[in-house]
């Protein structure tokens, strides 16, 4: 070894002793006669010293070290005198003087330094990620996610599950995004696909008899991506036979707790809160609700039926919904400007018509430029409904039970972060279950999956498959955690005549089915013991428990929003005879 300890390892109890210490220079303060280097790795900073007792050649040499030049150090541990100490750093209590150094490797001048104060933009860090991972903060996440991966396998092991891999290369499997497709050198014209996820091949290995399976599972998905969505990303990933959906949740209760108390020192009480996914949409918008804080969605519709207003009238009488949320203290926090902005938010973002706000005056009653369109008494009534104190803001929206739950789920999110309305470290975990089995395209006028074509329905609504689809719950389940989906699963439907029936709610007809899944199908009929299963997204979970808000500081080589690797410059062009050779045509950019 080049080095007897690390930058972050010398206390008090090493002063005397001749250490070697390597690593980079991350600062460096010439004090006539005296050079000081704080030496970093990723362990810590040590502060090295070249003073008279080093001999003028080594100061000099010392002298001459620059940010990110990469150096052995030998010298002796020593106190630092008295009043120069720093308590903040883990090794500010010593420092190495200087015997000999030894440049390794000379760093040209950084595009920027690991240490700097500013953050320079993202581009250039993504560039240069090399650099970008030296940060403390960039090396504090790897290592989190890293303890927690590690976490997770322990806990899957001492449950009896076993680690198995699937390929990467194989065929599209439908979990509703685009695939990434790898043509094929031997086959000209066909594909393979990236996995969107395991899925199909966890299925096959219960089938297989593998009653427990776990993988931390690298995923493909060709999507729009935002600040929580990585086109490549990884999963936890997890199938069991012989459970239903309580078990699935139950076995995933137990990682929570182990998580949160070995990664976060954080006792976590079981069972976790549920709710239905019928009761998430109704009290909050969403159905991945942040629990940390109330501000719940208030129906207002009967009271908006007997109003002057004209938009409110006319959305009760046509069926349509009013609801609202009440902003404690918003009143004083959102000027006219300040509700304008608001209203500009749910108009641009989530296709609300609009946005009529009340504020709530010291002696409780309502007031708005809107008040004069109702009466007294009907405002009083909209204040005890929706709970209303003085110096509340009162915002609601007239329109579909849909752009209701989009634009008051998003304010709700806002207003709750910019009120202040939880503390940001706090952690709340929570399940969302019996998600519909299908959502109705109205685009494209067909029936598409909530999840995946392979949920069972509930049993009790297995007659609805065929009467009325869009009422059928399914035995669906997902790990909420802060109001972000940090995972989901399913239990599997088994029997392959209920899945037949399914792919044909969805539009896939026999042939389709037997083209795409006969694999799938046959296997059903094959001794397929009933099993469902969950994915949590890593990447997610690194996110939340860092209180990170981007996942690309979660994962050590992202990709940006465009789907390009800046440091690689991937995807790039390759030759024309690698093209020929699969039989590929381009048509230019
Ligand atoms: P699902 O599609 O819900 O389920 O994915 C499971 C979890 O993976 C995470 N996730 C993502 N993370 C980062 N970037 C993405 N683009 C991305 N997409 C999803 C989320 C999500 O909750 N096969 C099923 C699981 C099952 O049924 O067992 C599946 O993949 O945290
Ligand atoms: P208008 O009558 O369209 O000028 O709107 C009067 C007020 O009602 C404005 O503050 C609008 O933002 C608000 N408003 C309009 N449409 C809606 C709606 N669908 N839901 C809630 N408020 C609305």
């Amino acid at each position: 070894m080049f080095r007897s300890h690390t930058c972050g390892e010398l206390r008090g109890e090493h002063v005397g002793q001749e250490v070697t210490l390597c690593g980079w220079v991350d600062s460096s303060r010439d004090h006539g006669g005296a050079v000081f280097i704080d030496l970093r790795d990723r362990y810590g900073k040590t502060q090295v010293v070249a003073g008279p007792e080093s001999g003028a050649d080594v100061v000099e040499q010392v002298g001459r070290l620059r940010g990110e030049d990469v150096v052995k150090f030998v010298g002796t541990v020593a106190f630092r005198p008295e009043g120069t100490r720093n308590p903040k750093l883990a090794t500010g209590a010593i420092e190495v003087r200087v015997i000999r150094v030894e440049l390794l490797n000379k760093c040209k001048t950084p595009p920027f330094t690991p240490g700097q104060a500013d953050l320079p933009g993202e581009d250039l860090r993504l560039k240069h990620r090399y650099l970008d991972l030296r940060r403390e903060s960039m090396q504090r996440t790897l290592l989190l996610r890293s303890r927690i991966i590690k976490s997770m396998r322990d806990y899957f092991e001492e449950h009896g599950f076993i680690d198995v891999e699937t390929p990467i290369l194989g065929r599209s499997t439908p979990e509703g995004a685009r695939d990434y497709l790898v043509p094929s050198r031997i086959h000209h014209g066909k594909m393979y696909a990236l996995p969107q996820s395991p899925q199909l091949y966890k299925q096959i290995l219960m089938v297989a008899g593998y009653d427990r399976y776990v993988q931390v599972a690298r995923c493909f998905r060709d999507e729009d991506l935002r600040a929580d969505r990585q086109p490549e990303f990884t999963q936890l990933d997890m199938e069991m036979s012989f459970v239903d959906a309580d078990d699935v949740i139950g076995m995933i209760d137990g990682l929570v707790v182990k998580l949160a108390k070995e990664i976060l020192e954080l006792e976590v009480k079981l069972p976790l809160p549920r709710m239905t996914y019928d009761e998430a949409m109704r009290r909050f918008g969403h159905d991945a609700p942040d629990l940390r804080f109330g501000m719940e969605l208030i129906d207002c519709t009967d009271l908006a039926a007997e109003a002057e207003f004209r938009v409110f009238r006319a959305a009760a009488e046509a069926g349509q919904v009013v609801r609202g949320i009440r902003a404690p203290g918003g009143a004083a926090r959102y000027s006219r400007k300040g509700i304008d902005e608001l209203t500009e938010f749910v108009q641009q973002d989530f296709g609300a018509k609009g946005l009529a706000w009340f504020r709530v005056e010291e002696d409780g009653k309502l007031w708005s430029p809107i008040s004069k369109n109702f009466a007294d008494s009907l405002l009083a009534r909209f204040g005890q409904r929706l709970e209303a104190q003085p110096g509340d803001l009162l915002l609601l929206v007239a329109d579909t039970w849909e752009v209701s739950c989009k634009a008051l789920a998003a304010l709700r999110k806002r207003l709750g972060a910019e009120l202040k309305l939880y503390d940001p470290r706090q952690m709340h975990f929570s399940w969302v279950v019996e998600f519909p089995m299908f959502d109705f395209d109205h685009e494209e006028q067909r029936w598409v999956a909530m999840h995946h074509p392979f949920t069972a329905p509930r049993r009790q609504d297995l007659a609805m498959l065929g009467t009325d689809p869009g009422k059928c719950r399914a035995q669906a389940y997902d790990l909420v955690i802060n109001g972000s989906e940090a995972g989901g699963g399913t239990v599997r439907i088994h029997d392959q005549q209920i899945q037949q029936q399914v792919f044909g709610l969805l539009g896939i007809d026999q042939e389709a089915a037997r083209e795409r899944f006969g694999f799938l199908l046959d296997a059903l009929q094959l001794g397929a013991p009933p099993h469902g299963g969950i994915a949590l997204g890593i990447d997610r979970m690194v996110m939340l428990f860092g209180g990170l808000d981007n996942i690309r500081d979660c994962i050590a080589f992202p990709k940006t929003q465009r789907a390009t690797d800046m440091m690689t410059g991937a995807p790039g062009t390759v030759d024309r005879r690698q093209l020929d050779e699969l039989g590929i045509k381009t048509v230019g950019p």
